[in-house]
């Protein structure tokens, strides 16, 4: 992630400390950029639950250096306590349980004489190294797309995205903003609807600011602007994140993804999701009956954050008996998905789409 020309990781392990892990507060940006330490397993826990951290990918990653700060303080059992506390953090993202299972299994080959904590910080490690590299992946297969679209238009490319599934939300660069990022750079016309994403504001807090750091034009949208624009021909392709994508390819995303997805589909629109491989939960089929929607605190809904005259403030904009329902994902059935863009190519959203791309995972 670019921050006034330096590049960041969105975690990492303080260099003055191997105790302590670090973040990015995403609750305040991008107003203040604030590091926050975890020194326990319950930290992070607390970083995933309270949104310091989001993003499917950047969850399981904070997950995993959870794991270590629980192995470094406590060893084994400590490390079996956390993987259980960990698990009931947010339920809707699968790359919680992925990276959990991934830490819990290389804890469990360990022998007796291992050093348990060195091992898991080498598996954090790799995981977010492979998270990059994965982000670099999915920017390459994407960027095909942006590059066909310039290549048939005079004028500037329209993505429009949904939600944060930007570097913020992964290790760095992001999936649905990597082929966006390597277009803007190879010098591609290209301009990014933002919609704002309420009620958490993922878009006009998160994705806006870090587009900006890398100088990609974008315009701030309200949420219900999509369905306009597409009207008015003013995208020309969709590319979202997900936090849950099935064995057949329906997609779990920031609530509102669905929305996106039917108004592209009647406009005739392409809707691609950015998927690493780590999202996908070979598991189940069915997206609308099998994946866990997470219900969140109704006060995001009601009350709004922001800055005002260089102050934090959150305003109330209900009566205050209002009854509220929050609602966090949903989900958008393979059908209306024009494609699956992963960090092995461009795939349909079906099983075999991703089995063929994904023949040695499916086989797990
Ligand atoms: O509630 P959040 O902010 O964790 O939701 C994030 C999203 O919905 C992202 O689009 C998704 O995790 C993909 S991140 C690469």
């Amino acid at each position: 992630m670019q921050r006034t020309d330096e590049e960041f990781r969105t975690i990492w392990l303080s260099p003055d400390d191997d105790g302590v892990v670090q973040i990015i507060d995403q609750r305040v940006l991008p107003h203040d950029f604030r590091v926050h330490d975890l020194t326990s397993w319950q930290d992070g826990a607390t970083a995933i639950t309270e949104m310091l951290v989001r993003g499917a990918p950047l969850i399981g990653a904070t997950a995993a250096w959870s794991l270590y700060l629980a192995a470094k303080r406590g060893g084994h059992e400590e490390t079996r306590t956390a993987a259980e506390g960990l698990l009931e953090t947010r339920p809707t993202a699968v790359n919680l349980r992925w990276a959990i299972e991934r830490v819990m299994s290389a804890a469990n080959s360990l022998g007796d004489n291992d050093d348990l904590a060195a091992a898991l910080r080498a598996e954090a490690e790799a995981i977010c190294d492979e998270d990059i590299q994965i982000s670099l992946g999915i920017g390459r297969s994407g960027v095909e797309l942006l590059r066909e679209i310039a290549r048939q238009k005079a004028n500037r490319v329209n993505v429009l995205t949904h939600c944060n599934a930007g570097a913020l939300a992964t290790i760095n660069w992001g999936t649905a903003t990597a082929p966006i990022y390597m277009a803007h750079k190879e010098g591609i016309d290209v301009h990014v609807w933002v919609d704002e994403t309420r009620p958490r504001n993922q878009g006009s807090q998160l994705t806006a600011w870090e587009l900006g750091q890398r100088g990609v034009p974008h315009t701030l949208i309200v949420d219900n602007a999509g369905g306009h624009l597409m009207q008015h021909g003013e995208v020309d392709i969709v590319i979202t994140g997900t936090d849950r994508t099935t064995r057949r390819g329906d997609v779990a995303n920031k609530i509102g993804t669905y929305l996106k997805a039917l108004a592209a589909r009647d406009n005739g629109i392409p809707f691609y999701v950015a998927l690493p491989s780590t999202t996908i939960d070979w598991t189940i089929e069915d997206g609308i009956a099998e994946i866990p929607i997470e219900e969140r605190d109704p006060r995001e809904v009601s009350h709004v954050y922001g800055e005002l005259d260089g102050h934090a403030v959150v305003v109330n904009t209900t009566a205050g008996d209002t009854a509220v329902s929050n609602y966090a994902f949903d989900v958008t059935p393979a059908r209306l998905i024009t494609g699956l863009i992963t960090e092995r190519g461009v795939c349909a959203a079906s099983e075999t789409g991703l089995s063929e791309l994904f023949p040695d995972l499916r086989a797990k």
